[in-house]
């Protein structure tokens, strides 16, 4: 490096500051090599076969719920945890505006109408007080999502529900291994739903599960996955066979796993709770260092009572005021020059073009008039500034770095800042030529 490209920022034809390699997404080892072979050769793919029974056991105790199942994927697995909790045509479901979409699709495909609230502005997740004010006598369930790397305040959302009769499914897509006061994220409301899908923590490719603590939820998810059939509650099995089935009574589908998933998941589940350690400890030591080098950059603030942060990704906060002029876009374009993989929240449900496609294909809107949101009309201001100008993530894989890799993203951000200015004439230029 020439001591003229050491200082300029990478956009401003620097030398980009981070050299080392990010670590690489999804992995596995040896022993899921192994055992993959096997049920290559075992003839044994599919349908609640060893490795996924041995999966739900160990997942299950992993949550500290009393059952897992595993199903398709992670939408799937919300459809069914709402049917198996109760939600039926025509109720209101209680649903983040910021989340990924399938979390609104979930209750919109099952008949229900999703009433899409605010977030809370430090954590992103959903505020337990707009959720008090959406509530109405058909509101059946609420849908807190722990969504990047914060999560939902469960003791005032608990709060709630006990108040007004009303279920919770937490959508604990991106956080599996988190723990509110030491309880599982996923264990704390009537069900948890889980994706492992291929950017996840923890993950087959494509996949889901539901936990939950009440034997019948467990006995219509099973029905629900499995063409209608739930277990024979008339005859006895040993806790790590397949259960003998009967009819379900419910319309079901089929939402099954295969041994090629759960060979997987139990390699990554193996991995889960060291790699959590490593993401916690970097969070922080990224979070001090931006602290310490100022910025318009910051960490968002961990509640206490997450005994057990598990990340998605990193959440953080940009300041506009601290910015020199720069809009979040610019600083992270800059950011991004140098290395770092700054990325922005999802775009507000509302404005997912699903829910707005206003055709004879679409569960919306006005399957209730009166009652249900103008999705194309709606406005949550929390949710629009974080999408649009204060929120940050960074994605999961890079907390896995080692110190030194670190050290190269907070150089760069240290740079970034040092040159907010000339960034931001170099933006106003660009801006001028787009326009001559
Ligand atoms: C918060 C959230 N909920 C639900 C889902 C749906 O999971 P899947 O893609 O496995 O259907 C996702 C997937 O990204 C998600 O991020």
């Amino acid at each position: 490096m020439t001591s003229a490209t050491a200082t300029k920022p990478a956009l401003l034809e620097g030398e980009k500051l981070v050299q080392e390699a990010a670590p690489r997404w999804p992995i596995a080892g040896e022993q899921e090599r192994q055992w993959m072979d096997e049920v290559v050769t075992s003839g044994a793919w599919s349908w609640l076969g060893v490795h996924e029974r041995a999966f739900c056991r160990d997942y299950a105790k992993f949550i500290g719920s009393r059952y897992c199942l595993c199903l398709a994927n992670g939408t799937v697995t919300l459809q069914c945890a709402l049917q198996a909790v109760g939600v039926e045509p025509g109720h209101e479901v209680i649903v983040p505006g910021l989340t990924w979409v399938a979390t609104a699709q979930a209750a919109l495909d099952i008949g229900a109408n999703v009433v899409l609230v605010d977030i809370d502005p430090e954590t992103l997740c959903i505020d337990p007080q707009a959720i008090r004010r959406a509530i109405t006598p058909k509101t059946k369930a609420i849908i807190p999502v722990h969504l990047y790397g914060c999560m939902c305040d469960m003791d005032a959302i608990m709060q709630i529900a006990r108040e007004h009769d009303l279920k919770v499914v937490e959508d604990v897509a991106h956080q599996h291994g988190s723990r509110w006061r030491d309880r599982g994220a996923g264990a704390i409301g009537d069900a948890g739903s889980y994706s492992f899908q291929q950017s996840k923590v923890l993950t087959c490719g494509e996949g889901g599960a539901v936990t939950c603590n009440d034997e019948s939820v467990h006995d219509i998810v099973h029905a629900l996955k499995h063409v209608g059939f739930a277990p024979d509650r008339s005859q006895t099995w040993a806790p790590d066979d397949r259960p003998p089935l009967v009819p379900g009574n419910r319309y079901g589908h089929n939402y099954r796993f295969t041994e090629m998933q759960a060979v997987l998941l139990r390699g990554g589940l193996s991995r889960l709770e060291e790699q959590t350690r490593i993401r916690e400890d970097r969070v922080q030591y990224l979070a001090e260092k931006l602290r310490a080098i100022g910025g318009p950059l910051r960490a968002a603030k961990r509640d206490p009572r997450v005994t057990r942060q598990a990340y998605y990704c990193m959440t953080l906060h940009f300041d506009p005021s601290q910015a020199g002029g720069l809009h979040r876009d610019q600083y992270r374009q800059a950011a991004n020059a140098e290395g770092c993989a700054l990325g922005t929240p999802y775009p507000p449900v509302y404005r997912h073009h699903l829910l707005n496609l206003y055709d004879r294909t679409s569960p919306v809107p006005y399957r209730a008039p009166g009652t249900v949101q103008n999705y194309a009309e709606l406005r949550l201001p929390n949710t629009e500034r974080a999408v649009l100008e204060t929120g940050v993530v960074i994605p999961h894989q890079h907390l896995l770095g080692n110190r030194a890799y670190l050290d190269q993203w907070v150089a760069a951000i240290a740079r970034v800042n040092e040159h907010l200015d000339a960034l931001r004439d170099h933006f106003a230029a660009q801006e001028g030529q787009d326009k001559a």
